[in-house]
């Protein structure tokens, strides 16, 4: 292996991975570029040269240097194509992904369908991967939401109102579990847990009776709006509800040390892997282990415990 690539999806941490990633590739006299612009990238042929100081002073910076895109005419047989072309053409002998589902997905494809040598790195705010406890951006994400939603308790409890607070995670509630937790929340809404509006409008009327008279409720957008959510509350309880969209704020911002730590492991680990012979597998570190297995297992559904997190934010509500 002469020379490597590295293609990115974004959220923080994800830099601190490429810089690991170009200077291990660099001590071990690897030739290495970026790809950017992600998967639409590659099919246009947008690599660039990376070197030692291509990467210095990014470790603190959130998204990703490579810049990145959601590419549709990857999942088309001409798309696969091209990418394969431009890999060729740029005599790449391997390539690393980091990204979250949608990219070790295609990654998994170029590997299986066109045995092009790949390492897959787990990074998205969803945290959605399986067999990987910590994505690079999940912990970012909620600490990003959690400093908002301490923000927006200080009115809450002011006002005495109700908030709802739409956090990010389109299948996966594993944002709004953890700041609802972290964050003391009576409420959370998630995709893989079923919804009963009746009963939580019940306890807000009986929290309301007995005194208690803020409420911060989290949803997931994947599973309802907070505006839909609000306005049923409204309904139904007779009380003044607030919204907070959080958005893609939660995606961005300065990675915290978990996620560069994350990042710098995980990047020099995946060269390692890489250069030792491995493909289409997913690294990540399991029992203080690096470890890397197959990238099928890693795009299999994760499923998460709703339930023990669930119950412990009722207890304490
Ligand atoms: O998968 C990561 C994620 O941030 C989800 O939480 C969110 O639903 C989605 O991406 C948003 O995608 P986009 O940035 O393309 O709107």
């Amino acid at each position: 292996m002469k020379k490597i690539a590295i293609l990115t999806r974004d959220c923080a941490g994800i830099n601190a991975a490429i810089r690991s990633a170009v200077r291990t590739a660099l001590t071990h006299n690897l030739e290495i570029v970026g790809i950017l612009r992600g998967y639409e990238g590659l099919i246009n042929g947008e690599i660039m040269p990376l070197n030692h100081r291509s990467v210095s002073g990014i470790i603190n910076r959130g998204g990703t240097i490579l810049k990145t895109s959601r590419s549709k005419n990857f999942y088309l047989n001409s798309g696969q194509e091209k990418a394969v072309k431009s890999i060729k053409e740029n005599n790449i002998d391997g390539l690393i992904v980091i990204g979250g589902n949608g990219s070790l997905t295609a990654a998994h494809i170029l590997a299986t369908n066109y045995q092009i040598p790949i390492i897959g790195v787990p990074a998205t705010i969803d945290n959605d991967i399986s067999g990987v406890d910590l994505s690079i951006g999940a912990d970012t994400a909620v600490n990003v939401a959690l400093d908002a939603l301490d923000k927006i308790r200080d009115t809450a409890t002011s006002l005495e109102r109700i908030f709802i607070v739409e956090v990010m995670g389109r299948s996966c509630g594993y944002i709004a579990l953890n700041v609802a937790l972290a964050g003391g929340c009576e409420e959370v809404i998630v995709p893989e847990k079923e919804l009963d509006l009746d009963i939580m409008c019940n306890e807000i009327i009986e929290g309301n009776e007995k005194g208690k008279m803020s409420w911060i409720i989290i949803v997931a957008e994947g599973k309802a709006k907070a505006q839909d959510i609000a306005e049923i509350i409204t309904k139904k309880t007779k009380l003044e509800t607030r919204i907070a969209v959080l958005g893609h704020i939660q995606r961005g911002g300065r990675p915290t040390a978990t996620d560069r730590r994350l990042g710098t492991i995980l990047g020099n680990y995946a060269v390692e892997v890489l250069i030792n012979g491995t493909t289409d597998h997913c690294v990540t570190i399991k029992n203080d282990k690096f470890i890397s297995f197959p990238l099928s297992d890693a795009i299999k559904t994760k499923k998460i415990d709703v339930d023990t997190s669930y119950k412990l934010i009722k207890v304490l509500t």
